[in-house]
C-alpha cells in the first residue's frame, strides 16, 4: 500500500510539538528512534525528520506529501523562491508560537523604525526582513547568517539583530531588547500542491485531516457544567461562548437546572467568573479528551 510521508523536524523548538500532535492523531511513532525515516505501525505513514530549512522544499518536490514547518521559515522560503513553491498550507496547527523581532542591544535607544536606517542588520531570514523594510521605507543593510544569531552584535558583525523570540530569554541573556515584531509564527501542516494521488492515499490523508482538525478543537474546549436558576437560563447560556446547543437539565430543586454544554473559549476564567457573576453556581470545567464534529 502507498504510504504518506510527512516531512518533520528532527530537532530544535518545534520537533517535540509536532511528534505530540502525530500522536495525538492515534499515529504510534517509536520515540527513541529518530533515524531520518520512521516507519508509523499502525498507519500507511511514514515520517522523515529532517531540518527545518529542507521541509518546503522537501513539500514542493513531492519527496513528501505533507510537512510541518513554522510559519516564518515557510514564508523565507516561499519569499525566497519568489513565490514558486509548490507547497500550500492546509492548516495554522496554533503551537510552536513565536515571534520574528529587530532587537537593538540593551544601550541603544530609538524612537522610529527609521533610526535603525543604514545600520547593519543580521538574521537567518533575510527576505522576509528585506520585504519588511521596503514596506516600512527603511534602507539597512541585511546580513545573513545561518545560526547563533544573537551573538552578532557582540562580535560586531552587525549593528541589530533580526532573529526568532519566543520568551525573550535568548535576547535577554545577550543583553539585546526587541524593537519591532516583523512577523507573527506558528507551526503549519503544509501539503505538495496538486498531488496525484491514489485513492488509497487521498483516504488516509482525509483520516489524518479530520484527526487533526479533531485535535485542535479539543485544545481549546472544555466540557462546562453549572446549575443555574431557571430565570437565567438564557442570560448563561449566552456566555457559554461557542456552545453549540447546551443540554439543560431538571434538578430536584424546581427553581434550578443544569446547563451542560461543550465551550470553545481560551479564558476560561474569565468565563466562570462572569458565569457566577450572573448567577450559576457549582460551576465544573473539564477537559475534552477526544471529540469528532
Ligand atoms: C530561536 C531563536 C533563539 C530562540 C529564542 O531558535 O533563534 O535562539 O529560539 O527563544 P527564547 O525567546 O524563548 O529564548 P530556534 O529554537 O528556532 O533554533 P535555531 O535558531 O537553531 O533555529
Ligand atoms: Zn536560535
Amino acid at each position: 500500500m502507498e504510504r504518506i510521508r510527512i516531512a518533520i523536524q528532527k530537532s530544535g523548538r518545534m520537533s517535540d510539538d509536532s511528534i505530540e500532535l502525530l500522536k495525538k492523531c492515534g499515529l504510534e511513532i517509536p520515540t527513541k528512534s529518530r533515524q531520518l525515516l520512521c516507519h508509523v505501525q499502525n498507519f500507511p505513514i511514514d515520517i522523515l525528520f529532517v531540518r527545518d530549512d529542507n521541509i518546503s522544499s522537501f513539500v514542493s518536490e513531492g519527496i513528501c506529501d505533507l510537512g510541518i514547518v513554522g510559519k516564518d521559515v515557510y514564508t523565507e522560503d516561499t519569499l525566497a523562491l519568489e513565490n514558486k513553491l509548490s507547497a500550500e498550507i492546509k492548516f495554522q496547527l496554533g503551537f510552536s508560537k513565536c515571534r520574528l523581532s529587530i532587537a537593538v542591544p540593551d544601550n541603544f535607544s530609538y524612537e522610529k523604525i527609521s533610526d535603525i536606517k543604514n545600520l547593519k542588520i543580521a538574521t537567518s531570514y533575510p527576505e522576509i526582513l528585506k520585504k519588511y523594510l521596503a514596506e516600512n521605507k527603511v534602507e539597512a543593510e541585511v546580513i545573513k547568517m545561518e545560526g547563533s544569531v544573537e551573538a552578532a552584535t557582540h562580535f560586531k558583525i552587525a549593528d541589530l539583530i533580526c532573529d526568532i523570540v519566543s520568551s525573550g530569554a535568548t535576547l535577554e541573556a545577550n543583553g539585546l531588547k526587541e524593537f519591532s515584531t516583523v512577523m507573527k509564527s506558528e507551526a503549519l501542516l503544509i501539503q505538495t500542491k496538486n498531488p496525484k494521488f491514489s485513492a488509497a492515499k487521498i483516504e488516509t490523508l482525509e483520516k489524518l485531516f479530520a484527526r487533526i482538525q479533531s485535535v485542535m478543537a479539543c485544545k481549546d474546549s472544555k466540557y462546562v457544567m453549572l446549575n443555574a436558576p431557571r430565570e437565567k437560563i438564557s442570560e448563561i447560556t449566552k456566555l457559554l461562548t461557542g456552545a453549540d446547543s447546551p443540554t439543560i437539565i431538571d434538578l430536584a430543586d424546581k427553581n434550578k437546572v443544569a446547563i451542560h454544554a461543550v465551550c470553545n473559549e481560551t479564558k476560561f476564567w474569565e468565563m466562570m467568573e462572569e458565569l457566577k457573576k450572573v448567577g450559576a453556581t457549582a460551576i465544573l470545567i473539564l477537559p475534552i479528551e477526544k471529540m469528532m464534529l
